[in-house]
Protein backbone atom coordinates (compact mmCIF):
# COMPACT_ATOMS: atom_id res chain seq x y z
CA UNK A 1 0.00 0.00 0.00
CA UNK A 2 1.88 3.34 -1.25
CA UNK A 3 1.17 6.59 0.41
CA UNK A 4 -0.90 7.71 -2.61
CA UNK A 5 -3.48 5.02 -1.99
CA UNK A 6 -4.17 7.00 1.53
CA UNK A 7 -5.20 10.04 -0.66
CA UNK A 8 -7.70 8.46 -2.06
CA UNK A 9 -9.67 8.29 1.63
CA UNK A 10 -7.63 10.41 4.03
CA UNK A 11 -6.85 14.37 3.81
CA UNK A 12 -3.12 13.44 4.12
CA UNK A 13 -0.16 13.02 0.83
CA UNK A 14 2.18 11.18 -0.27
CA UNK A 15 4.41 14.28 0.48
CA UNK A 16 3.25 15.29 4.11
CA UNK A 17 3.64 10.96 4.85
CA UNK A 18 7.50 10.72 3.07
CA UNK A 19 8.79 13.85 4.67
CA UNK A 20 7.51 13.45 8.55
CA UNK A 21 7.95 10.07 8.33
CA UNK A 22 10.23 8.70 5.42
CA UNK A 23 7.99 6.31 4.89
CA UNK A 24 6.64 5.26 1.08
CA UNK A 25 5.19 1.98 1.24
CA UNK A 26 4.34 -0.89 3.56
CA UNK A 27 2.34 -4.07 3.22
CA UNK A 28 -1.12 -4.78 4.15
CA UNK A 29 -2.70 -8.50 4.72
CA UNK A 30 -5.78 -8.41 2.16
CA UNK A 31 -8.66 -6.63 4.39
CA UNK A 32 -11.33 -9.30 3.49
CA UNK A 33 -9.50 -12.37 4.10
CA UNK A 34 -8.22 -13.75 7.97
CA UNK A 35 -4.85 -13.38 7.81
CA UNK A 36 -3.15 -14.42 11.58
CA UNK A 37 0.10 -13.24 12.84
CA UNK A 38 1.03 -17.09 13.28
CA UNK A 39 1.22 -17.44 9.58
CA UNK A 40 3.33 -14.56 8.71
CA UNK A 41 5.29 -15.80 11.48
CA UNK A 42 5.59 -19.49 11.02
CA UNK A 43 6.71 -18.44 7.07
CA UNK A 44 9.39 -16.89 8.63
CA UNK A 45 10.31 -18.91 11.24
CA UNK A 46 10.46 -21.83 8.90
CA UNK A 47 13.26 -19.84 6.45
CA UNK A 48 15.26 -19.53 9.48
CA UNK A 49 15.47 -22.61 10.69
CA UNK A 50 16.10 -23.64 6.95
CA UNK A 51 18.90 -21.14 6.37
CA UNK A 52 20.24 -22.51 9.95
CA UNK A 53 20.14 -26.43 8.56
CA UNK A 54 18.07 -27.35 11.54
CA UNK A 55 14.79 -29.59 11.46
CA UNK A 56 12.05 -29.05 13.22
CA UNK A 57 12.65 -31.59 15.75
CA UNK A 58 15.58 -30.08 16.93
CA UNK A 59 13.75 -26.51 18.15
CA UNK A 60 13.56 -26.15 22.04
CA UNK A 61 11.78 -23.12 22.32
CA UNK A 62 9.41 -20.56 20.53
CA UNK A 63 9.16 -16.86 21.62
CA UNK A 64 7.17 -14.97 19.90
CA UNK A 65 6.74 -10.79 20.33
CA UNK A 66 3.55 -9.97 19.18
CA UNK A 67 0.92 -7.28 20.49
CA UNK A 68 -1.69 -8.50 17.19
CA UNK A 69 -1.66 -12.12 18.92
CA UNK A 70 -4.24 -14.83 16.65
CA UNK A 71 -6.28 -15.33 20.22
CA UNK A 72 -5.69 -14.05 24.17
CA UNK A 73 -4.48 -18.09 23.85
CA UNK A 74 -3.20 -19.88 22.49
CA UNK A 75 -0.20 -17.86 22.45
CA UNK A 76 0.78 -17.05 18.62
CA UNK A 77 3.95 -19.22 19.15
CA UNK A 78 1.96 -22.06 19.94
CA UNK A 79 0.40 -22.01 16.88
CA UNK A 80 3.50 -21.26 15.31
CA UNK A 81 4.81 -24.70 16.84
CA UNK A 82 1.94 -26.16 15.41
CA UNK A 83 2.59 -25.08 12.01
CA UNK A 84 5.90 -25.85 12.00
CA UNK A 85 5.65 -29.09 13.45
CA UNK A 86 8.28 -28.36 16.21
CA UNK A 87 7.00 -30.90 18.98
CA UNK A 88 10.05 -30.89 21.19
CA UNK A 89 9.77 -27.06 22.18
CA UNK A 90 8.38 -24.97 24.59
CA UNK A 91 6.67 -22.27 23.13
CA UNK A 92 5.23 -18.84 24.65
CA UNK A 93 4.70 -14.94 23.54
CA UNK A 94 6.09 -11.84 24.41
CA UNK A 95 4.06 -8.73 25.28
CA UNK A 96 6.20 -5.36 24.81
CA UNK A 97 4.82 -4.07 21.85
CA UNK A 98 7.56 -2.48 19.38
CA UNK A 99 10.29 -3.13 21.89
CA UNK A 100 9.36 -6.97 21.44
CA UNK A 101 11.87 -8.63 19.79
CA UNK A 102 14.52 -7.59 21.89
CA UNK A 103 12.70 -8.48 24.52
CA UNK A 104 11.97 -11.78 23.23
CA UNK A 105 16.06 -12.45 22.45
CA UNK A 106 16.99 -11.73 25.90
CA UNK A 107 15.10 -14.02 27.00
CA UNK A 108 15.64 -16.59 24.53
CA UNK A 109 19.54 -15.78 25.23
CA UNK A 110 18.98 -16.23 28.89
CA UNK A 111 17.51 -19.06 28.47
CA UNK A 112 20.29 -20.79 26.32
CA UNK A 113 23.16 -19.25 28.88
CA UNK A 114 21.48 -21.30 31.97
CA UNK A 115 21.33 -24.42 29.67
CA UNK A 116 17.63 -25.14 29.48
CA UNK A 117 17.58 -24.57 25.43
CA UNK A 118 20.11 -25.23 22.49
CA UNK A 119 17.70 -23.87 19.37
CA UNK A 120 15.41 -21.14 20.10
CA UNK A 121 13.06 -19.96 17.48
CA UNK A 122 12.73 -15.69 17.63
CA UNK A 123 9.81 -14.57 15.90
CA UNK A 124 8.49 -10.80 15.60
CA UNK A 125 5.18 -10.89 13.83
CA UNK A 126 2.43 -8.81 13.58
CA UNK A 127 -1.09 -7.85 11.69
CA UNK A 128 -1.28 -4.31 12.90
CA UNK A 129 -3.91 -3.57 10.27
CA UNK A 130 -6.50 -5.50 11.84
CA UNK A 131 -6.18 -2.94 14.99
CA UNK A 132 -5.98 0.53 13.38
CA UNK A 133 -8.41 3.29 12.93
CA UNK A 134 -8.72 3.96 9.33
CA UNK A 135 -9.99 7.34 9.53
CA UNK A 136 -7.00 8.48 11.73
CA UNK A 137 -4.62 10.01 9.44
CA UNK A 138 -1.97 10.81 12.10
CA UNK A 139 -1.53 6.65 12.80
CA UNK A 140 -2.77 4.42 9.85
CA UNK A 141 -0.60 6.05 7.71
CA UNK A 142 2.38 4.52 10.10
CA UNK A 143 2.08 1.15 10.05
CA UNK A 144 2.54 -2.47 8.02
CA UNK A 145 2.28 -5.97 8.68
CA UNK A 146 5.27 -8.17 8.27
CA UNK A 147 6.84 -11.09 10.78
CA UNK A 148 10.78 -11.52 10.99
CA UNK A 149 12.87 -15.03 13.11
CA UNK A 150 15.87 -15.92 14.09
CA UNK A 151 17.18 -19.08 15.67
CA UNK A 152 19.37 -18.50 17.78
CA UNK A 153 21.98 -21.26 19.12
CA UNK A 154 23.68 -22.68 21.80
CA UNK A 155 27.58 -21.52 21.38
CA UNK A 156 30.91 -22.49 23.07
CA UNK A 157 32.51 -19.75 21.27
CA UNK A 158 33.78 -16.80 23.67
CA UNK A 159 32.91 -13.42 22.45
CA UNK A 160 29.81 -14.43 19.89
CA UNK A 161 26.25 -13.74 20.36
CA UNK A 162 24.51 -11.23 22.73
CA UNK A 163 27.36 -9.33 24.27
CA UNK A 164 24.56 -7.06 26.58
CA UNK A 165 20.74 -6.18 27.07
CA UNK A 166 19.35 -3.57 28.66
CA UNK A 167 15.57 -3.24 29.03
CA UNK A 168 13.61 -0.35 30.93
CA UNK A 169 9.39 -0.16 30.99
CA UNK A 170 7.87 2.91 32.20
CA UNK A 171 3.94 2.39 32.98
CA UNK A 172 3.12 5.55 33.75
CA UNK A 173 3.09 6.67 30.16
CA UNK A 174 1.02 4.08 28.87
CA UNK A 175 -1.83 6.08 28.02
CA UNK A 176 0.67 7.37 24.98
CA UNK A 177 0.64 4.62 22.68
CA UNK A 178 -2.30 1.90 23.32
CA UNK A 179 -4.63 -0.80 22.31
CA UNK A 180 -7.11 -1.38 24.75
CA UNK A 181 -8.29 -5.01 24.72
CA UNK A 182 -12.33 -4.44 25.31
CA UNK A 183 -14.66 -2.07 26.19
CA UNK A 184 -13.79 0.90 24.17
CA UNK A 185 -13.50 0.68 20.54
CA UNK A 186 -10.49 -1.51 20.04
CA UNK A 187 -8.36 0.61 17.89
CA UNK A 188 -4.74 1.80 17.83
CA UNK A 189 -4.43 5.10 19.75
CA UNK A 190 -1.07 7.38 19.95
CA UNK A 191 0.32 11.22 21.03
CA UNK A 192 2.46 10.94 18.06
CA UNK A 193 4.43 13.77 19.75
CA UNK A 194 4.90 12.23 23.29
CA UNK A 195 5.94 9.04 21.99
CA UNK A 196 8.49 11.14 19.58
CA UNK A 197 10.08 12.33 22.54
CA UNK A 198 10.26 9.40 24.77
CA UNK A 199 11.45 7.57 22.17
CA UNK A 200 14.58 9.88 21.32
CA UNK A 201 15.59 9.94 24.83
CA UNK A 202 15.01 6.84 26.01
CA UNK A 203 16.82 4.89 22.76
CA UNK A 204 19.94 7.04 23.17
CA UNK A 205 19.70 6.23 26.92
CA UNK A 206 19.18 2.50 26.49
CA UNK A 207 21.88 2.26 23.79
CA UNK A 208 24.23 4.01 25.83
CA UNK A 209 23.43 1.43 28.71
CA UNK A 210 24.26 -1.52 26.58
CA UNK A 211 27.35 -0.38 24.87
CA UNK A 212 28.43 0.08 28.53
CA UNK A 213 27.27 -3.32 29.67
CA UNK A 214 29.28 -5.05 26.72
CA UNK A 215 32.50 -2.65 27.55
CA UNK A 216 32.52 -1.18 23.95
CA UNK A 217 32.31 1.85 22.34
CA UNK A 218 30.17 3.60 19.78
CA UNK A 219 33.02 3.36 16.73
CA UNK A 220 33.01 -0.54 17.30
CA UNK A 221 29.52 -1.06 16.14
CA UNK A 222 29.09 -1.92 12.69
CA UNK A 223 25.99 -1.46 12.06
CA UNK A 224 22.91 0.36 14.02
CA UNK A 225 19.59 -1.50 13.62
CA UNK A 226 17.21 1.01 15.50
CA UNK A 227 13.09 -0.27 15.47
CA UNK A 228 11.39 1.26 12.03
CA UNK A 229 9.36 3.99 13.65
CA UNK A 230 10.17 7.31 11.77
CA UNK A 231 13.13 8.17 10.26
CA UNK A 232 13.16 11.45 12.33
CA UNK A 233 13.36 10.00 15.54
CA UNK A 234 16.08 7.08 13.58
CA UNK A 235 18.30 10.32 12.60
CA UNK A 236 17.87 12.36 16.45
CA UNK A 237 18.75 9.29 17.95
CA UNK A 238 22.06 8.67 15.38
CA UNK A 239 22.99 12.26 16.31
CA UNK A 240 22.83 11.71 19.75
CA UNK A 241 24.65 8.70 19.38
CA UNK A 242 27.01 10.19 16.67
CA UNK A 243 26.50 6.86 14.44
CA UNK A 244 27.56 7.57 11.07
CA UNK A 245 24.75 7.35 8.28
CA UNK A 246 26.44 4.61 6.42
CA UNK A 247 26.20 2.19 9.99
CA UNK A 248 22.01 2.81 10.18
CA UNK A 249 20.15 0.57 8.60
CA UNK A 250 16.52 2.17 7.41
CA UNK A 251 14.02 0.04 5.68
CA UNK A 252 10.97 1.45 7.32
CA UNK A 253 10.42 3.28 3.68
CA UNK A 254 9.40 0.08 1.89
CA UNK A 255 7.30 -1.64 5.49
CA UNK A 256 6.93 0.95 7.87
CA UNK A 257 6.33 1.13 11.10
CA UNK A 258 5.85 -2.96 11.54
CA UNK A 259 6.47 -3.04 15.74
CA UNK A 260 7.99 -6.33 16.78
CA UNK A 261 8.30 -6.98 12.51
CA UNK A 262 11.25 -4.32 12.36
CA UNK A 263 14.33 -5.35 13.69
CA UNK A 264 14.42 -9.38 12.49
CA UNK A 265 12.88 -7.59 9.17
CA UNK A 266 16.30 -4.91 8.75
CA UNK A 267 18.23 -7.96 10.16
CA UNK A 268 17.06 -10.31 7.17
CA UNK A 269 17.84 -7.58 5.11
CA UNK A 270 21.54 -6.81 6.32
CA UNK A 271 22.39 -10.65 5.78
CA UNK A 272 21.05 -11.23 2.64
CA UNK A 273 23.06 -7.96 1.39
CA UNK A 274 26.56 -10.26 3.12
CA UNK A 275 26.84 -7.06 5.50
CA UNK A 276 26.53 -9.84 8.34
CA UNK A 277 30.29 -11.61 8.87
CA UNK A 278 32.17 -13.78 11.48
CA UNK A 279 32.93 -10.70 14.26
CA UNK A 280 30.08 -8.26 12.91
CA UNK A 281 28.78 -5.94 15.83
CA UNK A 282 25.51 -4.93 16.06
CA UNK A 283 23.60 -2.49 17.61
CA UNK A 284 19.20 -2.96 17.81
CA UNK A 285 17.16 -0.86 19.85
CA UNK A 286 13.49 -0.45 19.92
CA UNK A 287 10.71 1.67 21.98
CA UNK A 288 7.50 0.30 22.39
CA UNK A 289 3.88 0.94 23.85
CA UNK A 290 4.21 0.28 27.94
CA UNK A 291 6.46 2.52 27.19
CA UNK A 292 9.16 -0.42 26.72
CA UNK A 293 12.61 0.15 25.57
CA UNK A 294 15.27 -2.00 24.65
CA UNK A 295 19.08 -2.05 23.75
CA UNK A 296 21.16 -5.27 22.81
CA UNK A 297 24.30 -5.57 21.29
CA UNK A 298 24.98 -9.23 19.24
CA UNK A 299 28.53 -9.90 17.62
CA UNK A 300 27.73 -12.48 14.83
O1 LIG B 1 6.74 2.28 17.46
C1 LIG B 1 6.40 3.41 18.19
C2 LIG B 1 5.12 3.89 17.64
N1 LIG B 1 4.94 5.21 17.22
C3 LIG B 1 5.85 6.13 16.88
O2 LIG B 1 7.01 5.98 16.93
C4 LIG B 1 5.29 7.44 16.39
C5 LIG B 1 6.07 8.62 16.89
N2 LIG B 1 5.55 9.86 16.38
C6 LIG B 1 5.64 10.24 15.08
O3 LIG B 1 6.17 9.52 14.25
C7 LIG B 1 5.11 11.60 14.69
O4 LIG B 1 4.74 12.31 15.86
C8 LIG B 1 3.88 11.54 13.71
C9 LIG B 1 4.36 11.04 12.34
C10 LIG B 1 2.81 10.63 14.26
C11 LIG B 1 3.32 12.94 13.51
O5 LIG B 1 4.31 13.78 13.00
P1 LIG B 1 4.56 15.22 13.63
O6 LIG B 1 5.60 15.88 12.84
O7 LIG B 1 4.83 15.00 15.11
O8 LIG B 1 3.18 15.95 13.39
P2 LIG B 1 2.16 16.54 14.46
O9 LIG B 1 1.51 15.45 15.23
O10 LIG B 1 2.85 17.63 15.22
O11 LIG B 1 1.10 17.19 13.51
C12 LIG B 1 1.42 18.29 12.66
C13 LIG B 1 0.22 18.52 11.76
C14 LIG B 1 -1.11 18.52 12.50
O12 LIG B 1 -1.93 19.51 11.89
P3 LIG B 1 -2.13 20.94 12.58
O13 LIG B 1 -2.73 20.65 13.94
O14 LIG B 1 -0.76 21.53 12.68
O15 LIG B 1 -3.04 21.63 11.64
C15 LIG B 1 -1.69 17.17 12.21
O16 LIG B 1 -3.09 17.14 12.22
O17 LIG B 1 0.14 17.45 10.80
C16 LIG B 1 -1.19 16.94 10.78
N3 LIG B 1 -1.16 15.54 10.37
C17 LIG B 1 -1.20 15.17 9.09
N4 LIG B 1 -1.30 15.89 7.96
C18 LIG B 1 -1.31 15.19 6.82
C19 LIG B 1 -1.07 14.45 11.17
N5 LIG B 1 -1.06 13.35 10.39
C20 LIG B 1 -1.16 13.78 9.11
C21 LIG B 1 -1.18 13.11 7.87
N6 LIG B 1 -1.27 13.86 6.75
N7 LIG B 1 -1.13 11.78 7.76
Amino acid sequence: MTNKDFEKFLDTSDEWIETRTGIKSRHIVPRDKHVAASELGAKAAGIAMKRAGIDPDQIDGIICATFTPDSFFPSTACRIQAILGCSCSFAFDISAACAGFIYALSNANALIVAGNASNILVVGSEVISKTLDWTDRSTCILFGDGAGAVLMQASEQNGRGVLSTYMASDGTLGDILMLPSWGEKRTMKMKGNEVFKHAVRMMSDASLRALEMAGINMEQIDLFIPHQANIRIIQSVADHLSIPDEKVVLNLQKYGNTSSASIPLALDEVWNMGLIKEGTKVLLTALGGGVTVGSSIIRF
